[in-house]
């Protein structure tokens, strides 16, 4: 219900309405509460940039922000390299006094509303806990391995290149090269994002509390590839914890490998990496690739399912009609890894739910495995391998920066 100052009434005493410039202190206090850690002002004020005209809302109880949430206007790269305006939910909070009332739900309405009046796609998030968003329409769409390399006993194998070309710098007195390796780098990689100056200056600031204890970043570069990395770990035993390893040819990857193994007095190289990436390749012994955990990392909602599935290439033809549960049924058509999509009154292929399309868009989850799951349902098994393969990315997707 909406009340006559705009502010929609959520419950019998809490209202919602757009944050203004004075309740960003109480914001900050509600986020610090929620996630159990001050961030500093200026580093807020930073994202805050990054927040369209109506793109913040606040749930207050009497004078108390209660509920929070914005979202950010950021530009995705989609398979195929079309990049896609995203809007990127961040800072979901609700006090724990007001849990499990129902104002997440009224946010992420409202958010909803607002991102598809302003012709939003596709919207985006990092989710704090797995079981939070997929009732909202969001599908993991990355995967994310951690992986720890014991470099003292990795050998690149022997038929592997040294393709050399990389030098030991300062970072910030490469930053132009970087920020032009890094856009190549997100151009072809799907879930890549568009990096605005104000947060590469976050990034060379490089400010101590973004480093979790480890040291400041080192830089390894060449000319169409870098790595930044910390190390991690007392005097005698460090590890390399690598923080970005963006490379725009394969000869960037293997010898930005080559010179990370040659750290001599370190012990594990430590990453995020998605899974299928070349590293275990280059070396003799790919057992010494540990895997030590898996994430998911970029969470997706198609907003407009036409406009984003007509958005990417495919890897194969399909012809099928989709029936998405509470958004509409939709005929698509692949030919030569392009879309047409269009609402359709046709008896349905397939069906499935929102979260489903968000987990298959990036390429990173396979449509069989929802259909084992039944999670995709369909008659006709030669749609579901062809669904299979027309979704499939060569390029692996990564997210290109933690929002
Ligand atoms: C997560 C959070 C925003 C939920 O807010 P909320 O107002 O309590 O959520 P709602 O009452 O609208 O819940 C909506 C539904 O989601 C479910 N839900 C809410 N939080 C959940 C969680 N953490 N895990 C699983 N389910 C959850 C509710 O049970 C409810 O389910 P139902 O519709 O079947 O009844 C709140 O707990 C919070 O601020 N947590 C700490 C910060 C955080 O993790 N934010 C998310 C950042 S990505």
């Amino acid at each position: 219900m909406r009340s006559r100052r705009g502010c929609a009434t959520v419950d019998s005493v809490t209202t919602l309405r757009t944050a203004e410039d004075a309740d960003w202190p109480a914001m900050r206090s509600l986020a610090a509460t929620s996630f159990g850690s001050f961030r500093p002002q200026d580093a807020t004020d930073m994202w805050r940039t990054l927040i369209p005209p109506g793109g913040a809302i606040v749930v207050c109880d009497g004078d108390d922000v209660v509920g929070m949430s914005f979202h950010l206007d950021l530009r995705l790269t989609v398979p195929g390299g079309a990049v896609l305006p995203m809007a990127g939910l961040s800072w979901v909070c609700v006090a724990p006094t007001h849990r499990r009332r129902g104002l997440l739900t009224e946010m992420l309405d409202e958010l909803h509303r607002r991102m598809v009046e302003a012709r939003y796609p596709i919207a985006g998030l990092e989710a704090s806990e797995g079981g939070i968003y997929g009732r909202f329409g969001y599908g993991p769409a990355t995967i994310v391995d951690g992986v720890a390399v014991d470099r003292r006993v990795a050998r690149v194998h022997p038929e592997v290149p040294d393709p050399g070309g990389v030098r030991v710098v300062t970072p910030a007195r490469h930053r132009e090269r970087i920020e032009q390796i890094y856009d190549r780098w997100r151009l072809r990689t799907p879930g890549g994002l568009h990096t605005p100056p104000q947060l590469w200056d976050e990034v060379f600031g490089d400010r101590e509390v973004s480093r979790g204890g480890d040291s400041p970043f080192f830089a390894l570069l060449r000319d169409d590839g870098f790595v930044f990395y910390r190390t991690h770990g007392d005097t005698e035993r460090k590890d390399v914890v690598i923080t970005k390893l963006a490379t725009a040819s394969d000869d960037a990857y293997v010898a930005l490998w080559r010179a990370l193994l040659g750290l001599d007095l370190m012990q594990n190289v430590t990453l995020r990496m998605p899974p299928g990436a070349p590293l275990p390749y280059l070396l003799s012994d790919a057992r010494v690739v540990r895997t030590t955990g898996r994430e998911d990392g970029l969470w997706l909602r198609l907003l407009d399912v036409p406009r984003a599935l007509q958005a990417r290439t495919y890897a194969a033809d399909l012809s099928v009609v989709i029936d998405v549960a509470d958004v509409g049924r939709f005929a698509l058509e692949i030919r030569e890894g392009r879309a047409r999509c269009e609402p359709s009154g046709d008896e349905p292929d397939v069906s499935t739910d929102l979260s489903v399309l968000g987990s298959l868009y990036l390429g990173a989850h396979r449509a069989s495995s929802f259909v084992m799951a039944k999670r995709l349902r369909g008659n006709d098994t030669r749609v579901m391998r062809q669904l299979d393969a027309a979704f499939a990315s060569d390029v692996p997707a990564e997210l290109g920066f933690g929002f």
